[in-house]
């Protein structure tokens, strides 16, 4: 198997790094942005196209509110230091998940750090944040719905691709890969539409400790799978059928 284009990460396990070192959680979560930082400087050697990292679930509102403001502050930090390099190393960054929500100052570096690094093509650094996939969902089902009542579309016409079309990844193609930190087992309400079909990897390392290392297991646990997409294996698939 090649390796994969899309890798997407649920960054899980920052507040449980800090408690095992009796540090606050903030701590934990600046620790997260380092490795995330240390990651995305690593990526030319693993030959990946696309790179989704889950930093704000649309539940994470129900945090305490210092904490709520720790994350935004360093997904603030984060742009205004990082955004030069991301840019000078030809990243491209995106960002999924509702923004209508968002403080203006945030959605205005947001739009900035997209408009910035729209040309460039060594790597989608796709930052999904105050994002939740059953929320994109509904808004992709409003958007299909306002068309619908503009008389552009039939309800009867809307297909698999209108929704793919009209969610927030509409031009990033599906994840291969998903690794969630931590040793929690679930997808939390991350990609759910886009991960029909992709592999699962769970690392029990906390996130602020994974690193290149832990990246190329990963990959080296996904080219070992097999990937049928609902089809039958290769070996399957020219077996003579059974007749009963
Ligand atoms: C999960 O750890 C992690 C988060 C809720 C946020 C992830 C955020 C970062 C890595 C930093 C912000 C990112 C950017 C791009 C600025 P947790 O707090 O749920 O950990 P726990 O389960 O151990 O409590």
């Amino acid at each position: 198997m090649t390796s994969p284009t899309h890798v997407a990460i649920i960054m899980d396990g920052n507040g449980r790094w800090a408690k095992s070192r009796g540090l606050p959680r903030v701590a934990g979560h600046r620790a997260g942005v380092e490795a995330l930082r240390n990651l995305v400087r690593a990526m030319p050697d693993f030959g990946i196209s696309v790179l989704t990292v889950y930093a704000f679930s649309s539940e994470n509102w129900s945090r305490p509110k210092s904490e709520v403001t720790d994350l935004m502050g360093l997904l603030k930090l984060f742009i205004r230091r990082d955004l030069a390099e991301l840019h000078r190393n030809g990243v491209r960054v995106r960002i999924i998940g509702d923004r209508a929500t968002l403080q203006p100052d945030i959605g205005g570096l947001l739009e900035e750090a997209e408009n910035l690094t729209r040309e460039n093509t060594n790597l989608t650094l796709v930052i999904a944040f105050n994002y939740g996939s059953r929320d994109e969902i509904v808004r992709a089902a409003r958007k299909l719905a306002e068309a619908a009542v503009r008389g552009e579309i039939l309800p009867q016409q809307i297909e698999m691709d209108d929704i793919t079309r009209s969610l927030d990844t509409a031009d990033i193609p599906d994840p291969d890969l998903v690794i969630r930190t931590s040793g929690e087992l679930r997808l939390s309400n991350f990609l759910l539409w886009q991960a029909a079909y992709s592999e699962l990897v769970f690392v029990p390392c906390y996130w602020p400790d994974f690193g290149s290392d832990h990246l190329a297991e990963a990959l080296r646990d996904y080219a070992g799978r097999e990937r049928r997409f609902g089809g039958l294996s290769p070996e399957e698939a020219v077996a003579p059928a059974i007749v009963r």
